[in-house]
């Protein structure tokens, strides 16, 4: 390991994220639903793929700059919302500040432990992320409030079925981390001395409270009570989606979608972007990998939404897929979160880098001049790769 904690690889972030979190709290990183068949799909998929690459007339310099719902961003690869807290102290305060250092969109998750206003301050570029949750008079409030702080787009998040078994053990997480609950993790947290000094540190214990979901004037709700009254909504219909597109009046994406009827639906809509996902594997499990499901949708409604992919994405070569198959941007999860645990702002530096490094190496090996010429015969596709829901 270097001394400032520079990292090679995401697979690297992910070990040491491993060697200084509790168990619970990388556990609940990892996260992955019943037997982890869709988390592990996510990321074999893309090592079915293979790349065409050239040898000559390539070009000395490529251009990997795009724009998603009217932000532009330096590499196409945006912070996906995740509501994971206790990862670090400056949580996703540091990720927003790497995200903006590299040009990027930050997405933060309603279940976030900082509060919107200050995320926004350190990257202005931010996308706030809702579940369907609360009365439409709450939603409207939170959305309000995003608005005012400065958000930029919202992105409604609807791919989540409360299936809570994981076959590996789903981790401890206390409804605040007082005494008890401290004396209940000791085992684990000594062995983790940097993580607890960490906190320490910046004396604050970890947070689990949601404070972008207070009621005006109120204290914020726990992750639990939050958890709670998102598991009582009714769930969300296309008209409640229409409605609350219309409300924002502003770039809207919706997060989730695996079918081509709800990828119409979601046009229908009035949506600007869908993001073709499946919660990383934390979801239904089964549903096939994100990237096997992206040619099918790209070709039902890539001419009249922006359409970005999430889940697996581990490696600069990942984007270059993702893309050749007609996304426009990818959203990362876990890598982001490992570079946060592994070395705090600068870990979520280093994993965007490490990501434009082997984006730029595969545009270059590819033999074009920017990433608008990435298309399908870039990548040896085999036959049975892609799915259609
Ligand atoms: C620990 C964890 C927490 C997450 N929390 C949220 C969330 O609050 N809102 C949301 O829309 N997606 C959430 N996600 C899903 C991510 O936004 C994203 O879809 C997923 O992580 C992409 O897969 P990847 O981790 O393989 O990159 C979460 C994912 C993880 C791993």
């Amino acid at each position: 390991m270097s001394g400032n904690g520079w990292f090679e690889t995401v697979a690297e972030a992910q070990r040491r994220a491993k060697r200084g979190l509790p168990s619970s709290v990388y556990s609940a990183l990892l996260a992955g639903s019943e037997k982890g068949v869709t988390y592990a799909d996510n990321t074999a998929a893309f090592s079915e793929l293979g790349l065409a690459p050239h040898v000559a007339d390539l070009h000395a310099e490529r251009d990997l700059a795009t724009s998603v719902m009217g932000q532009p961003i330096s590499v196409p690869v945006i912070i996906s919302p995740a509501g994971v807290q206790a990862v670090h102290p400056d949580g996703e305060v540091a990720v927003a500040r790497a995200s903006a250092n590299r040009g990027t969109v930050m997405g933060l998750s309603s279940f976030a432990s900082k509060t919107v206003e200050e995320v926004v301050a350190a990257n202005p570029q931010t996308f706030f992320q809702l579940y369907w949750s609360g009365t439409r008079e709450t939603m409207i409030q939170r959305m309000e409030r995003s608005r005012s702080a400065g958000v930029k787009g919202l992105i409604l998040t609807l791919d989540w079925s409360f299936s809570h078994g994981r076959d590996w053990g789903s981790p401890v997480i206390p409804e605040n981390f007082n005494l008890a609950a401290m004396a209940r993790l000791l085992p684990q947290v000594i062995t983790r001395p940097k993580w607890l000094l960490a906190f320490a540190k910046a004396r604050h214990i970890p947070d689990l409270t949601t404070p972008n979901l207070a009621e005006p004037g109120k204290d914020a709700p726990s992750f639990f009570e939050a958890y709670g009254e998102w598991m009582q909504t009714p769930p969300a219909t296309w008209d409640d989606v229409a409605w609350l597109c219309k409300e924002w009046g502003g770039p809207f994406m919706l997060k989730g979608i695996t079918r081509i009827e709800d990828a119409k639906r979601a046009v229908d809509a009035g949506v600007t972007a869908i993001s073709v996902s499946n919660h990383g594997g934390n979801n239904l499990d089964g549903t096939p990998a994100s990237i096997r499901l992206l040619p099918s949708v790209v070709n039902a409604v890539g001419s009249e939404v922006e359409i970005v992919l999430d889940g697996g994405i581990r490696r600069g070569s990942d984007l270059a897929k993702a893309l050749a198959l007609g996304a426009r941007a990818v959203m990362i999860g876990r890598a982001y979160l490992w570079g946060l645990a592994a070395n705090g702002q600068a870990g979520v530096e280093n994993v965007l880098d490490i990501l434009r490094g082997g984006l730029d190496s595969a545009v270059f090996g590819l033999g074009h001049s920017s990433i608008q010429g990435l298309c399908p015969d870039d990548l040896v596709i085999p036959a049975d790769f892609a799915r259609t829901l």
